[in-house]
Order: C-alpha cells, then structure tokens, then sequence
C-alpha cells in the first residue's frame, strides 16, 4: 500500500533552489577616469544561458573578463564558482581559469594541430606546463574524442584545425571548453563570424550543453533575435549599468530598442 493510499497525506515535491554559480553585485569597473562598467549585478544559475546584448562599448567584453580576473575592480563584488574573484588566493587565478570555459569570436585555434590536439589542450587548464607530443593520456584522448563526437564533428578528429569550417571550428572550440571540464562557460560574440544558419546550430549546441550539464553559459551577442530565441533570459547593457534583466518570454525586440538608442545630444561633444 503506498502512502498516499493509506491517507498520509504527501508532501508536495519541493524543487532545490539553484544557487548561482556566478553572483557579480554592484560592480563598477574604472580605467583611470573611464567608468566602463557601474552598479552591475549578474547571477547565473546551473543550466541556464544568459545572453548579454548591449551596443559596442557598452562594457560587455568587459563584464565577462571581469568574471576571470582579467580587470581592475574598483568597487563591489565577483564570486565565480566558489571563487571571490576580487580576493583570490595565491594560485587562486589558475584554478579559477581552469573553471572557466571560453569561447571566442574568431575560435583561437592551433590551426596547423588537429582537430582531436586542440580539443586535447583543454585539458591544460590548470595542470602547468605538459609535454604537446605524447603529453596526453589515453584517458583523455577517449574523453576528447567523445566530445567531438557530441559536437558532430568526431570524424574530422584527424584533421587541421585550419581545413575546418567556421561553425565546424566553433564546435571544436566549445568541445575544447568542455574538456576542462568548466563549471561556467563564457562565450563572447561566438556566433559574430557565422552565417545565420550555422549561427543558430552553434547556440543551440551551447543551450544543449547549459541544460544536460547543468552549466550556466553566458553569451555575448549583436543579434536580438538570436538572442530572443537562444537565452533563457537576457542582461543588457547600455554605457556600462544594467538597463534590462528578464527572462526572453517577457521580453520582445521592442523592449530591447533603448539598448540601442542614441544618447541624448547633451551627452556628444558637438
Ligand atoms: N584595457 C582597457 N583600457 C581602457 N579602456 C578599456 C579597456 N578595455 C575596455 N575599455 C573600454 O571599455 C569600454 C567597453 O569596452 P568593451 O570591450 O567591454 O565593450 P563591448 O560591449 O564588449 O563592445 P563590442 O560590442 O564592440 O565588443 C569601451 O569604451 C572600451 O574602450
Ligand atoms: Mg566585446
């Protein structure tokens, strides 16, 4: 007789919250007298994508490299992963960056190694200095050819990195990024230089991996629809403060317009 047969009354199931992998509270980034970024805030939580829009200089980049330690933070703070990223440890940056995976607009391969070798070098992060030739073991060797097979592109293992297609270097660069083995993927404008069709397939394998792996993935985009289609939700950035965060279902184009809207004149130097 099951419980709820008997009578006993069953608690309703009660889903965990998600904890955020990556907490950024009222973060203010300054070159000299430039404030780049003011007052941002960002959670990303566990299976989630985040696209993160906003104009040209609005500090997007920025945002994202703030996440691996690479800028001066004047104000606020940035936990990665378990890492306060404004007060790390000795050797805390390399363990950070090993959880941390990247990818980037024009792919950073080694285009004379092949295909199967740079997804291989994935597994660098975080492990000092290896040998190239023979440096891997067979361990990873499975582990890299099971992620390219998961891209799509196991059978290109082979072959240079150079002789690849744009979409299909992508997928190589994102297989790379999950051979560290990240907790959090950053991906800033890694559809910039594709075409529309191979656009969407390389989003959709990055939303594939946030919801089976449960690995938040931020991406920066130039693209509203891709973004509306893509994200779970959307940050968007104008001259360095947070002027949008929802989720896509409440947002639509219009909403996002005053991203990309003029500043005032009073603001230009006529
Ligand atoms: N190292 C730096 N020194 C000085 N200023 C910087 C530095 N890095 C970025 N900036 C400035 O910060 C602002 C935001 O730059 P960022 O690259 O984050 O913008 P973005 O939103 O990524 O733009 P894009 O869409 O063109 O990639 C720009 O005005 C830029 O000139
Ligand atoms: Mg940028």
């Amino acid at each position: 007789m099951t419980l709820a047969a008997a009578g006993t009354t069953v608690p309703a199931a009660t889903v965990p919250p998600t904890l955020p992998l990556v907490t950024v509270r009222d973060l203010r980034v300054a070159y000299d007298e430039h404030v780049v970024l003011d007052g941002v805030d960002l959670d990303l939580r566990p299976g989630e994508m985040v696209a993160l829009l906003g104009a040209s200089g609005s500090g997007k980049s920025t945002l994202m490299r703030s996440l691996t330690g690479f800028v001066p933070v004047s104000r606020g703070s940035v936990r990665v992963a378990g890492h306060d990223v404004t007060n790390l440890p000795r050797g805390g940056l390399r363990t950070l960056r090993s959880d941390v995976g990247q990818v980037f607009q024009q792919f950073h391969l080694i285009p004379r190694l092949s295909v199967l070798t740079n997804v291989l070098t994935g597994a660098l992060h975080g492990a000092g200095p290896v040998n190239l030739v023979g440096g891997f073991s067979s361990a990873h060797r499975v582990r890299a050819l099971q992620l390219l097979d998961r891209v799509g592109i196991a059978h290109k293992a082979e072959e240079p990195a150079r002789s690849l297609s744009g979409g299909q270097q992508q997928r190589v660069a994102i297989a790379r990024a999950l051979m560290q083995q990240p907790k959090v993927i950053l991906a800033d404008e890694p559809v910039a230089s594709l075409d529309p069709k191979l656009a969407g397939s390389v989003l959709r394998l990055l939303r594939q991996i946030a919801t089976e792996d449960g690995i938040p993935v931020l991406v920066s985009l130039h693209v509203l629809h891709l973004a509306l289609e893509h994200g779970d939700r959307v940050v968007g950035l104008r001259q360095g403060r947070v002027l949008v965060s929802a989720p896509t279902a409440r947002l639509d184009a219009a909403a996002l317009a005053g991203l990309y809207e003029e500043e005032d004149d009073d603001d230009h130097d006529l």
